[in-house]
């Protein structure tokens, strides 16, 4: 796999919205109450709502992508001449297996390839840290989470360290995070990536008010 990771831009919104709710319903769905997951779902991820954080000042998604595992062909159309222009052109989009040909004539349209598929983001913001945090100058780790097909592949571990590495850089000296209880593999990971339990906060999801463990990491 050949993985990237950049920085999400405001175009980025529907994007993270659908795949912030699927990961997000995966992972915890069936350990939750129905209407309580919904409620949620539609609060923290609507595309309104991450449009807003992408604004925030403070606030910095970063997307991982695979960049091998499918060949994309992107069907556009070329409007008003040979030069491409990116906006505004989607006419006709088909994920194919490498190698596939297309019946659509070369005439009115070209093809640009494009091999990347979004399997995992993290969510960097800028929150009012719980009492258990001691250090002013910290960054949360709001979001962390990969498609469940590539889970155990190094992805969320990347993302982590990239987490550390932007925190860092934007001089901030600690980065924290809130995990739930019940969700001990990730609690693994992050203890092995050096993240020690300080504490406890609550965490709301629809009408059910939950206990996560506080994690931190000095920077
Ligand atoms: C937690 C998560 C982001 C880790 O990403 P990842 O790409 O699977 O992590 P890595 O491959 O770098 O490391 C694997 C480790 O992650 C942890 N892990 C957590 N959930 C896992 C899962 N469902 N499958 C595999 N590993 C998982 C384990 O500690 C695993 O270590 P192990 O190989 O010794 O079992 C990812 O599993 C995920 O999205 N889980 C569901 C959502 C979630 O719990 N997010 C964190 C909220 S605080």
């Amino acid at each position: 796999m050949t993985l990237t990771i950049r920085k999400a831009s405001e175009n980025d919104d529907a994007v993270i919205a659908a795949f912030g709710r699927k990961t997000f319903e995966t992972a915890f769905g069936s350990e939750n109450d129905p209407d309580d997951m919904q409620s949620y779902l539609e609060d923290a991820f609507s595309e309104a709502q991450i449009a807003r954080e992408l604004k925030t000042p403070g606030t910095t998604f970063l997307l991982a992508f695979d960049r091998s595992h499918l060949k994309k062909r992107v069907l556009v159309e070329v409007h008003g001449g040979p030069e491409l222009q990116p906006a505004g052109i989607l006419q006709h989009s088909e994920e194919l297996k490498q190698g596939a040909n297309t019946e659509i004539g070369p005439k009115n349209y070209c093809e640009i390839a494009s091999n990347e598929t979004l399997v995992g983001y993290a969510k960097l913001e800028k929150s009012l840290p719980p009492a258990c945090i001691r250090e002013s100058n910290a960054m949360e780790l709001g979001r962390l989470y990969v498609t469940a097909h590539h889970m155990g592949k190094g992805i969320g571990s990347q993302l982590i360290q990239a987490c550390v590495d932007e925190a860092s850089r934007q001089g901030y000296k600690t980065v924290w995070l809130g995990v739930w209880k019940r969700n001990f593999r990730a609690q693994a990971l992050y203890e092995r990536l050096g993240f020690v339990r300080v504490g406890t906060k609550t965490f709301v999801l629809g009408a059910d008010v939950q206990q996560d463990l506080v994690y931190a990491k000095p920077l």
